[in-house]
C-alpha cells in the first residue's frame, strides 16, 4: 500500500512556514488503518500489557493497537487534564515548556508497554512519555509513530529504545 498517499500535507498550518502532516485521510480509510495496525504489530513478539497513547493525536491508533494486543490503554495527557494523582514530566516546545502527565497507578512495575504517537518530530514529547512510563517501572517494548520527521532528529532523544515509524520525511 502507498501509505504516503493517505497523508495530506497542508502548507502554512497552523502558521506560516509549517508544513502540516494531516492524518485524517488515513483515519478515514479502513484499508489504511488495517495496514498501519498490521505494520505496527507484525514484528512484536512480546506480550504487551499496556498501550500508552499520547494526547491527542496519539489516541486514534493507540486504542486500536491495545485491542489488537488484548492490552489495556493508558492515556498520557497534557497538564491538568487527568483527575487523579499524577506524575509529571516537562518537555520543550518551540517557545517555552509544557508538561505531560500520567496517573500514578496507570502502569505496574514490570509491565510491558508500547508507546504510540502520530508524529515523532523533535522527540521531546516521546522522551517525556518514556520517562513517565519508566518512572512507574514499565518496560518499554517499542515506541511507534505513523510519521517521523527525520530532519529534526527526534530519535537522538530516544537512545536505546526500539523505534518503529511507518513514514519518514
Ligand atoms: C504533535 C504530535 C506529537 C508531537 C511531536 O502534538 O502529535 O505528539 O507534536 O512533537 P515533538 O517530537 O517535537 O515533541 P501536539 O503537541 O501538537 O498536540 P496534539 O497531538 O494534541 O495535536
Ligand atoms: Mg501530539
Amino acid at each position: 500500500m502507498n501509505l504516503e498517499s493517505y497523508i495530506r500535507t497542508v502548507p502554512d498550518f497552523p502558521k506560516k512556514g509549517i508544513s502540516y502532516k494531516d492524518i485524517t485521510p488515513l483515519l478515514q480509510s479502513p484499508e489504511a488503518l488495517d495496514f498501519c495496525i498490521k505494520s505496527f504489530t507484525e514484528n512484536i513478539d512480546a506480550n504487551i500489557d499496556m498501550v500508552v497513547g499520547i494526547e491527542s493525536r496519539g489516541y486514534f491508533l493507540a486504542t486500536l493497537l491495545a485491542k489488537h494486543f488484548r492490552a489495556g490503554f493508558v492515556p498520557i495527557r497534557k497538564k491538568g487534564k487527568l483527575p487523579y494523582k499524577t506524575l509529571q514530566e516537562s518537555y520543550d516546545l518551540e517557545y517555552g515548556q509544557d508538561q505531560l502527565e500520567i496517573h500514578e497507578d496507570a502502569i505496574k512495575a514490570g509491565q510491558k508497554v508500547l508507546i504510540h504517537d502520530d508524529v515523532l518530530a523533535t522527540g521531546g514529547t516521546a522522551q517525556a512519555a518514556c520517562n513517565l512510563v519508566e518512572r512507574l517501572g514499565g518496560e518499554i517494548v517499542q515506541c511507534n509513530f505513523l510519521i517521523e520527521l527525520s530532519f529534526l532528529e527526534g530519535r537522538s532523544k530516544l537512545k536505546g529504545k526500539s523505534i518503529h515509524s511507518l513514514l519518514s520525511y
